[in-house]
């Protein structure tokens, strides 16, 4: 059985957001960090904190074939959530269909601006004085879900991409267990 206060963590690399998730678990218990790359910085962390892991390099292995790979772990830990963190895969239709309405992602921008990558780059070119982070709910369209909370930091004149990623990535580690605890009792 599924339970939705049982939280997986699915990062790709450095995983701050997921330190975050994990630091700050108000209301929901990190059951699982996963990963599609065993190299990932984070899991390591993970581990070392007591919180299971599981990862399976992605590359090479079919997409759905993967996918249920993945959907059996989390199952086999009675996960009802997912909170994506920097995890750079696109996942399967299928495994949004058995999913649905149950994960979660963190996006840099302020959706619907600037879905996709280079987020911070594009707002810096287009003049933009407020850009932020969204948490969203994942559909089969990249970054269209329906938004469930956003922060804004404002731009300024002297910003990088590098410094403004700073400051909107401070903010993600505040928004994303916010809105996180928010939902699975919601
Ligand atoms: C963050 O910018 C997040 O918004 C995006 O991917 C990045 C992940 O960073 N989805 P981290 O691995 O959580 O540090």
């Amino acid at each position: 059985m599924r339970d939705p206060k049982r939280v997986a963590i699915l990062i790709s690399g450095r995983g701050s957001n997921m330190r975050a998730l994990v630091e700050k678990a108000a209301n929901y218990e990190v059951a699982l960090v996963a990963s599609n790359k065993p190299q990932a910085a984070g899991l390591e962390w993970a581990r070392q904190r007591g919180v299971e892991t599981w990862s399976l390099e992605s590359k090479g292995v079919g997409k759905e074939d993967y996918d249920q790979l993945l959907s059996k772990a989390l199952d086999d830990r009675r996960v009802g959530t997912i909170a994506l963190a920097g995890f750079m895969r696109i996942l399967s239709a299928w495994f949004v269909g058995q999913w649905s309405g149950r994960i979660l992602n963190i996006h840099p921008s302020l959706l619907p601006k600037y879905r996709g990558l280079d987020t911070h780059a594009r707002a810096i070119e287009a003049g933009d004085a407020v850009s932020g982070c969204s948490v969203h709910l994942v559909t089969e369209e990249l970054d269209a879900g329906e938004v469930l909370g956003q922060t804004e930091v404002a731009v300024e004149p002297v910003d990088t991409p590098q410094s403004l990623e700073q400051r909107v990535l401070a903010a993600e580690h505040e928004l994303y267990p916010r809105v996180l605890s928010e939902f699975v009792n919601r």
